[in-house]
């Protein structure tokens, strides 16, 4: 059963009127044209193609690999499959940290070589000059704040971030700041659900939550976590809502079984 709303096209005004009407977004990662055109037809709200590509589709440990290049081959292949979500591209580690000219020229390349519809980018004032440089040329930006998995080596590990009031204190000052700057919406990842809440109240944009608790604006959550064909990954905040592992392992297994006793292809499975 679906209870979203017959919106034809999810925009970041319709975002922001979802908030004042007191109604949450739906939000998934997707990295490729088959998942992300399933997820559409579903009516997600927001498709992220997050850089955990990084880790799901490539395999690596962190997202800091992955390239600028390969963010806009799989955001162009989530753009082409989509009707009505908004299609949110996060910026890749190296493509816009120190350097607002090169933070623009990156959200640019993103928006004409993918067709995405916004930038996604982690921090808070450390990034503000970027942040203003690509809000200036017209392109919708997702801040990012709490755990942001592009400064993995700064926290040294994947725990809950802002439990100490110093770091929860800077977490609410830019996050009012991103606001101020212009961005469109903002994630909060692993953080204490009742800074989230304090953090959603406080702002007028929307304010997306993974492991943040349920007193924000929404939820996102990686796709292949949810789907439960990533076994190895089991933090408190992921709820799966399939066993895709265990479907595909026995769907593999019937196949190659198949296969090998003659069984696959059978007679009105050949020409
Ligand atoms: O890359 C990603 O998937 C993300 C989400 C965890 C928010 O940034």
């Amino acid at each position: 059963m679906s209870v979203h709303k017959e919106y034809k096209k999810i925009t970041t005004k319709r975002l922001f009127d979802m908030k004042q009407a007191g109604e949450k977004i739906a939000m998934l990662t997707a990295y490729d044209y088959t998942m992300a055109k399933i997820l559409d037809a579903a009516g997600i709200d927001i498709i992220l193609v997050g850089d955990s590509a990084s880790n799901v589709m490539a395999g690596h440990e962190t997202t800091l690999p992955i390239t600028l290049e390969q963010m806009i081959y799989h955001a162009g292949s989530v753009v082409r499959a989509v009707n009505r979500a908004l299609v949110v591209v996060d910026m890749p580690f190296g493509t816009y940290q120190g350097n607002s000219t090169k933070a623009l020229e990156s959200a640019i390349r993103i928006m004409k070589e993918s067709g995405g519809h916004a930038v996604k980018m982690e921090g808070g004032e450390e990034i503000s000059d970027s942040v203003t440089r690509i809000l200036s040329a017209g392109i919708p930006v997702m801040g990012h704040l709490g755990l942001t998995p592009q400064s993995i080596y700064k926290f040294g590990t994947y725990t809950v971030r802002a439990k100490e009031e110093k770091e929860a204190e800077k977490l609410i000052k830019d996050a009012k700041l991103l606001e101020k700057l212009g961005v469109f919406a903002l994630v909060l990842e692993k953080i204490p659900a009742k800074l989230a809440q304090k953090v959603a109240q406080n702002l007028s944009i929307p304010v997306i939550g993974i492991g943040a608790g349920a007193g924000v604006d929404g939820q996102v959550l990686v796709m292949h976590d949810m789907l439960g064909m990533t076994k190895d990954f089991s933090p408190r905040f992921l709820r799966r809502y399939a066993d895709l592992h265990t479907t595909m392992h026995k769907a593999f297994i019937q196949y190659i079984n198949d296969v090998k006793s003659l069984d696959f292809p059978n007679e009105n499975e050949q020409y």
